[in-house]
């Protein structure tokens, strides 16, 4: 059935509010100018998506959820002239327009044109392409994946290669990119350094990855949940540390282990009580302390201030730094041609429909990575 300019009715997850989500029937309208419709394959259940159901952040609901997907160019709008129906493609929490001050520096990749930082969960007219029971239903960060079709601006798809395989490479729209390029782009991890990763969901799974590629020696992995330790361990992490079952603050156990300090220290987890640790984690002289997690936007953090002179780095990182649609494709290329494997990351696959048994599965601690299959 052509159903191009049409209105699609199809299921959707929508989160009505805090921790209430439930699978409905939803229309999703044509793509506008400059937008492209999606018919997707795969989404992962990424920590920020997580954090959007609890509440955490200042979302509008109701909302379609989601936001690491791979798919299918149903149709396109006027004027997109970089993907066509029948592309595969992943979208992209962070675009890249390539005309905002950020992605024409040659170091910017937080895009003037996300949605993030605030979210308005409009597209970029200021309206919705979603609506259920003639209720109108709010976008996450534009990009909404838990739903079988979805509208998303065209600078904020990555076309990549149709040899792809789509029920895996959804994590190289958010979760791989995040912490492997927090690793190997933000932090440049060396060789023969140390690193201290919190958290070892997707993103420091990814984190770790990236150390191991850089040529780390030695990476302490911290999880207060030790189901995730062999995989860890198997990922590269020499040094699990579970900071509910030591007698002393974990930091302290990093500097005892490591004498001065790790020289790289990573947050992917969302919390500043972690945030502080691992920037405590950090040798006081040439230590860089990188943060990955997205804490809650009334948060703060609160440091010795007298300790930034001493030459540590305290930095934040999106999406790997990364300028999206330039090298995420180049990420499915080296997955592809066996320089990157994700596999190990995927560690639960079930169908959309499952989604409240896959959300047990993430909030028991049960995966790394668990992908919803359309
Ligand atoms: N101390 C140590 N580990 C913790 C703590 C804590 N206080 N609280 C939670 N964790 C662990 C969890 O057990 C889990 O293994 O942090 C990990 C988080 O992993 P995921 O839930 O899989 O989330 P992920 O997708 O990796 O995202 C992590 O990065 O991009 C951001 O928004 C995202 O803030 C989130 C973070
Ligand atoms: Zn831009
Ligand atoms: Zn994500």
């Amino acid at each position: 059935m052509d159903t191009q300019g049409k209105t699609i009715t199809c299921q959707a997850a929508i989160a009505w509010g805090k921790n209430s989500i439930s699978i409905e029937e939803v229309q999703v309208e044509p793509p506008k100018t400059g937008e492209v419709r999606i018919k997707l394959i795969s989404s992962g259940i990424c920590g920020t998506d997580d954090h959007v159901l609890k509440g955490e952040l200042p979302m509008k609901f109701p909302l379609v959820p989601g936001h690491e997907g791979a798919g299918i160019v149903e149709s396109i709008g006027n004027g997109v002239s970089s993907v066509k129906p029948g592309d595969k493609v992943l979208t992209l929490i962070i675009p890249q327009c390539g005309e905002c001050s950020f992605c024409l520096h040659p170091k910017g990749n937080f895009c003037d044109k996300q949605d993030v930082l605030p979210c308005s969960g409009l597209m970029l007219d200021g309206t919705s392409r979603f609506s259920c029971k003639g209720e109108k239903i709010y976008h996450s960060f534009r990009v909404s994946t838990f739903t079988e079709y979805t509208v998303v601006p065209e600078i904020a798809v990555a076309k990549i290669d149709a040899a792809s395989p789509m029920d895996k490479v959804c994590l190289i729209s958010c979760g791989v990119p995040t912490g492997y390029g927090a690793a190997v782009r933000s932090a440049k991890v060396t060789p023969g350094s140390t690193c201290v990763v919190y958290g070892l969901g997707g993103v420091g799974s990814a984190i770790v990855m990236g150390c191991k590629a850089s040529g780390a020696s030695r990476i302490i992995g911290v999880d207060i949940n030790e189901e995730k330790f062999p995989r860890a361990r198997a990922l590269g992490v020499t040094d699990c540390l579970n900071p509910r079952a030591l007698q002393k603050p974990v930091q302290e156990v990093v500097m005892e282990m490591t004498g001065i300090g790790v020289d790289f220290a990573f947050e992917a987890i969302g919390h500043i009580e972690t945030m502080v640790s691992a920037w405590n984690s950090c040798n006081n002289s040439y230590g860089v302390c990188v943060i990955i997690g997205v804490a809650s936007p009334d948060s703060k953090l609160c440091l010795e201030a007298i300790k930034i002179i001493t030459g540590k780095t305290l930095k934040g990182v999106c999406l790997g730094d990364y300028k999206t649609r330039d090298c995420i494709p180049q990420i499915v290329s080296d997955y592809l041609q066996n320089k990157i494997n994700i596999d190990p990351l995927v560690t639960h696959q079930l169908p959309f429909k499952q989604l409240h048994k896959a959300l047990e599965l993430y909030h028991a601690g049960k995966t790394i990575r668990c992908v919803l299959l359309f």
